[in-house]
């Protein structure tokens, strides 16, 4: 199936079946789909724990599950499939200086990513690097110098005493990627980007089209964070509007977080629906009404206190009694509730994020480049693991007739 062909049947099966996956239950306690769909409301609201866990770190598993209920959804399945670039069994792990100042699981990150990028023959531009492991690693691999742009000056200073530790050419350049000038250090060159944000990600691509740059490689993450409200497909056959909220979907997907971070972010969402439903009693401030978020280290502030500060952030006055325990008892209750009825909404996430990473791989390919989606790694190792890679089909056939991607 080709690129398009894919999107479109992702679009339409979550264009007819947005009830499923739009509204977030941690909003609406009861969304519309429960009174159509009462026995999957039913057993998801019964699943144990364990079941919740499972199913959320399994995403075919999910899809098995919902095509329980809608046996059309089973055709997700087939549409998030795509080809594993496995690290060879015998690549060597990086040691040394080359691996000095990269934390454990980011090293095997930028050298799966770095496997993963077939070949090299032009410089290198490392977008959105912080300290630029991954262009530490190309720049030994590919032996291009390697040109690494970040807008923190302290991640481009140590980043530049690793690559003079570790004798590559690589330098660093501070400059802010959403300036349409910074495009320019694409020009012709080949870009890699591992994990750059919503619109971090599409000035790389609009500045890389822009300016012809050889080729990409791009693991996108973090859709939701741009300065827009709504985001609007890059292709017109796109008709998927999403809002930020539905846009965090594809990455709440958290198979990498441990056992405390779990508890942690359960206890978070628990504390957060108690103060939903103070906040709607003492100062009618419907459900829906979104907060700014709350910084994590408040949660050892214990129920009570975390509450008041959160009240006093938000002007909500709290009387001086207040049945603490009741409320706090709520929220665990609502808590476990959403993270129950989330599970149907979960279904979608990899389905919506694998449509947004085929939004990017057909506006490359309208642009003159031959493209290639597949995942880097396996999602243990990091969930944001889609890999889109580009060659810039050239006028002479060079990159045509050198292409590891033709048929
Ligand atoms: C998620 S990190 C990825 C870093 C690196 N690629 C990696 O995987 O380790 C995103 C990086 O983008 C940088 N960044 C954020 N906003 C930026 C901007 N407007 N221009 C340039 N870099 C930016 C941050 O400083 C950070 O180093």
């Amino acid at each position: 199936m080709d690129h398009l062909a894919r999107y479109l049947a992702l679009q339409d099966i979550l264009n007819r079946h947005e009830a499923l996956w739009r509204p977030a239950p941690f909003h609406i306690s009861r969304p519309a789909w429960c009174a159509r769909y009462p026995e999957w409301a039913g057993q998801a609201l019964q699943l144990s724990d364990a079941e919740v866990e499972r199913l959320n770190a399994d995403n075919p598993g999910l899809i098995e599950w919902a095509g329980e209920f809608v046996p059309e959804l089973r055709a997700l399945q087939a549409l998030i499939e795509l080809p594993r670039l496995e690290r060879s069994a015998d690549a060597d792990s990086v040691n040394g200086r080359l691996a000095w100042g990269m934390p454990g699981r980011k090293q095997a990150q930028a050298e799966a990513f770095a496997e993963a990028v077939d070949e090299i023959d032009s410089p290198i531009t490392e977008w959105c690097a912080g300290k630029g492991h991954l262009g530490r690693l190309l720049a030994v691999r590919s032996q291009q110098p390697v040109l690494s742009l970040d807008f923190d000056a302290t991640l481009c200073r140590e980043g530049e005493l690793l690559a003079e530790r570790a004798h590559v050419d690589q330098h660093f350049v501070r400059a802010d990627a959403l300036e349409p000038h910074s495009a320019r250090h694409l020009a012709g060159r080949h870009a890699v980007a591992l994990h750059a944000c919503g619109d971090l990600h599409l000035a790389l691509l609009r500045g890389a089209v822009a300016q012809h740059a050889a080729a990409l490689d791009l693991s996108p993450c973090c859709y939701y964070r741009s300065l827009d409200a709504v985001y609007r497909p890059l292709n017109p056959e796109g008709v998927l509007q999403l809002t930020r909220d539905e846009l965090h979907l594809p990455v709440t997907d958290t198979a990498t977080a441990g056992a405390r971070d779990r508890r942690l972010r359960d206890r978070a969402m628990a504390w957060k629906l108690a103060f939903v439903k103070l906040r709607e009693e003492l100062a009618g401030v419907p459900s829906a009404r979104t907060f700014k978020p709350v910084p994590s280290s408040w949660l050892s502030l214990g129920f009570e206190a975390w509450c008041r500060r959160l009240a006093e952030r938000e002007g909500v006055e709290v009387p001086a009694q207040y049945d603490w325990p009741a409320l706090e008892a709520f929220g665990g209750q609502r808590q476990r509730e959403v993270m129950r009825l989330s599970l149907v909404r979960h279904v979608f996430r990899r389905p919506l994020e694998v449509w947004l990473a085929l939004d990017r791989v057909l506006y490359l390919e309208r642009a003159g480049y031959r493209v290639r989606l597949a995942e880097f790694c396996g999602r243990g190792l990091t969930p944001r693991n889609l890999f889109i890679s580009a060659r810039r089909l050239s006028r002479c056939g060079h990159n045509i007739a050198n292409s590891p991607f033709m048929d």
